[in-house]
């Protein structure tokens, strides 16, 4: 299928409706894939949505702007340190293409952010372009099969997907590994753009890539620097800390910080300091750093405004 590039959302409060349009559509159109029943689903009210729509984990896939298809990730009742697929569906128009993949990625990433490595769904017999699509994705049979409890003909195998591909981990690399997210996050892509730094390959300099998979996401670089306001004490500069636009707001970078942040301590720093763009002051204040008074300046590499800021490494705890 050509066409229309879907996007896929967490849902919100706010798309109760669409939430409901969706899932009943869903148990119109495909019946035998689910537990619930249209009937039983038709006669709730719109508060029961709102309920559900606060309570439920759901990610909505949408393409022009119309929600052409949704699934939720959850846990299991009966399982509780495993995450679970379920209300997968899309909307007949939008088969074939890349929603339904968008759909499982997502659901995968949010369960792998959750800290399991593995991602689990009920795939009824019945509907069999389920089954292919779920392991033309990678998802595997485990063996055990359960009844539905409302038609006990109704027949689920479980499947399982391996999660590695979407689990975060920090570690230290080599520069070079991170020049691409420097030049696409920090220099608008600007091919001519030189991101490299002079103190890259110091012995001293210290560089961490956040990884999903094996694909960087971001990456942050630590030199040692003195800081300008506390020329004696040990110290490390942070600079070219990004995190590629896809994954932004996901905590991802604050996770690396807080990883690195101890590194540095065993290390025995006492600071570490930056010029922070001031975009970007709220992220750095809430994962505890502090803005130097009276340090706004614009950088003359970026022309951006930038200000001092500082995390006391001998002061408290980082925060996780
Ligand atoms: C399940 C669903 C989300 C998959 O999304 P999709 O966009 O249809 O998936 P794809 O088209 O990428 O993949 C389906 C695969 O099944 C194949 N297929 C189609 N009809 C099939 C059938 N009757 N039997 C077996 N395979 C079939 C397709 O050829 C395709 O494989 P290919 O890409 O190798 O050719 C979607 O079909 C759907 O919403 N179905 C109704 C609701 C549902 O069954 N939900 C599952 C609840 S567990």
């Amino acid at each position: 299928m050509s066409g229309p590039t879907p996007r896929v959302r967490p849902g919100l409060v706010s798309d109760a409706l669409a939430l409901r349009a969706i899932r009943l559509e869903a148990l119109a159109d495909t019946p035998d894939a689910f537990g619930e029943t249209y009937e039983e689903c038709a006669g709730w009210t719109d508060e029961q949505w709102a309920l559900k729509a606060r309570a439920w984990n759901f990610y909505l896939a949408e393409i022009d702007g119309r929600v052409v298809g949704m699934a939720r990730g959850e846990s299991h009742d009966g399982r509780p340190d495993t995450r679970w697929l379920f209300a997968m569906y899309v909307a007949p128009e939008a088969r074939g293409g890349e929603t339904a993949r968008l759909l499982v990625d997502m659901v995968s990433a949010w369960a792998a952010s959750q800290g399991v490595d593995a991602l689990y769904l009920y795939v009824a017999t019945a509907v069999p372009r389920a089954h292919a699509f779920y392991a033309k994705v990678g998802f595997v049979e485990t063996g055990p099969t359960l009844t539905m409890h409302r038609d006990e003909s109704l027949v689920c195998q479980e499947m399982r997907r391996d999660l590695t591909d979407f689990i975060f981990h920090v570690h230290r690399v080599e520069p070079a590994i991170l020049y691409e997210l420097r030049r696409r996050v920090l220099r608008g892509d600007n091919p001519l753009a030189d991101v490299t730094n002079p103190g890259d390959n110091l012995e001293t300099s210290l560089h961490y890539g956040g990884f999903i998979g094996e694909r960087a996401v971001v990456s942050a670089s630590f030199y040692e620097v003195p800081a300008p306001f506390a020329p004696d004490a040990p110290a490390y500069q942070l600079r070219y800390m990004a995190t590629d636009y896809d994954v932004q707001g996901q905590g991802l970078g604050s996770r690396l910080l807080a990883q690195v942040l101890d590194d540095l301590r065993r290390r025995g720093a006492t600071r570490v300091w930056a010029n922070a763009r001031t975009s970007a002051i709220d992220f750095y204040i809430a994962t505890g750093w502090s803005v130097l008074e009276n340090s706004l300046f614009v950088s003359a590499e970026t022309e951006i405004d930038h200000v001092v800021i500082h995390y006391d490494l001998d002061r408290k705890p980082t925060p996780h």
